[in-house]
């Protein structure tokens, strides 16, 4: 998907900087072409001898190609670019950023540019986790910019911790993945539901469930990535969406869940439910924090939640398509059956948690799609490839409605 596209690379003062010959290595080899833009402090870090050599073009770094005033307009290069990635993008400059702080020939592009802008953060743990930092990071995502986080391991200083600049081919992967995207979702309203709830028992204590929403988000990403208006109705989590397509709405409880749910719905042309909700609350929550007492035993009333999937079964339109999870320990394909038919759902994802590496928490997942017409099982994939199959299934069964 890279073939034929340019790419501007903004490299900035980070020890990081030396693995952007390995980013440079990879896009020329997928057929990009790329033109560096060096900030003075990347400078420090990387030579543009090496830069220039495997870009095959001079590296800009100055405002003035020479003395006698010839410029190097930042205004065609952002016009000439097809995406925009700075990496490693450090605290400074990411700060500049989401300020217009224009001062050097980086920025300058940056303000330029028309094309899409990716930002992996390299930096100490320290100086990633700072308010100024993420306050920042939120600003640049506001601008639609795509940051890819960074990976959590050892840094620089010896300290471990989060800030290590993504890997060069997973960085390369996210420019890829954005190149494939297509329009068969454009113009379509897809409503999503993600993560666990939160159910109180008293001000500090709640039910809930490991539900990380990785899934969820996955999915919503690969809606929009097809060209769909996404709504992410997610419990508390403690993920970020990267796509400017998707409206996310924060909830905690079942019951929010399914007033949003509620709300939402009757708008979209699908919904996929994947949000691990609560069966049943604390009947009464406690206004105060419940002490420990001399018994040795204390019972909670809970009562039954809103069954949101079964609540939009019910009232979904002859176009619309409701899709559905399950997430079984035994029976899986006769209760997984099940729910397809009491939840009307027009397919239902089965994860096991029999499965090794499947299921809450991890990155990747193992799904078998059952509808009326069979099962299809699928291989260990990463949750991203996962919300691929998801998200085909859905067209296909989508297609003939329209
Ligand atoms: O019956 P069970 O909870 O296993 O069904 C799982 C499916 O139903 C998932 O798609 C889940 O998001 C949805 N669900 C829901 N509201 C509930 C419980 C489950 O939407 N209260």
């Amino acid at each position: 998907m890279l073939k034929g596209k340019k790419i501007i690379l903004g490299i900035t003062g980070s020890i990081a900087a030396y693995k952007a010959c390995y980013i440079i290595r990879g896009l020329i080899k997928q057929g990009a072409e790329v033109q560096v833009v060096i900030t003075p402090a990347g400078k420090e870090f990387i030579t543009p001898i090496t830069l220039s050599a495997l870009t095959s073009k001079p590296v800009i770094s100055e405002f003035f190609a020479q003395r006698d005033g010839t410029w190097n307009s930042h205004v065609d290069l952002g016009l000439w670019a097809d995406a925009v990635l700075i990496a490693p993008a450090t605290a400074s400059t990411i700060g500049k950023m989401a300020n217009g702080i224009a001062d050097n020939m980086l920025i300058t592009t940056y303000l330029s540019a028309k094309a899409p802008v990716f930002v992996a953060p390299a930096m100490d743990l320290d100086m990633f986790a700072h308010p100024a930092t993420q306050k920042n990071l939120d600003i640049l995502r506001s601008y639609g910019n795509h940051i890819i986080e960074p990976g959590t391991g050892e840094l620089a200083s010896h300290l471990v911790g989060k800030g290590r600049m993504e890997e060069p081919e997973n960085i390369i992967r996210v420019l890829d993945e954005f190149f494939a995207s297509s329009d068969e979702l454009s113009g379509k309203k897809v409503m999503i539901t993600a993560g666990p709830t939160y159910e109180k028992i008293d001000p500090v204590r709640f039910i809930g469930n490991y539900s990380s929403g990785k899934m969820g988000f996955a999915l919503a990403e690969e809606c929009a990535r097809r060209g769909a208006q996404v709504t992410l109705i997610t419990g508390p989590v403690q993920l970020k969406t990267q796509h400017s397509g998707i409206i996310r709405v924060d909830v905690e409880s079942a019951e929010e869940m399914y007033e949003a749910a509620q709300a939402h719905f009757p708008d979209a042309d699908a919904g996929i439910l994947c949000a691990a909700v609560a069966d049943y609350r604390p009947a009464t929550v406690a206004d105060k924090k419940i002490k420990r007492e001399k018994e040795e035993e204390l019972t909670l009333h809970l009562r039954a939640t809103q069954d949101i999937a079964a609540s939009l079964g019910a009232i979904k339109r002859k176009q619309q398509c409701l899709v559905g999870f399950a997430l079984e320990t035994n029976n899986e394909q006769q209760n997984a059956e099940g729910k397809l038919e009491r939840k009307n759902f027009d397919f239902i994802v089965l994860n096991s948690l029999n499965d090794a590496g499947a299921g809450f928490r991890h990155d990747t997942n193992k799904i078998s799609i059952i509808d009326r017409k069979g099962r299809t099982d699928y291989s260990l994939k990463s949750k991203t490839e996962v919300a691929q199959d998801i998200i085909d299934c859905l067209v296909a069964t989508l297609s003939p409605n329209f």
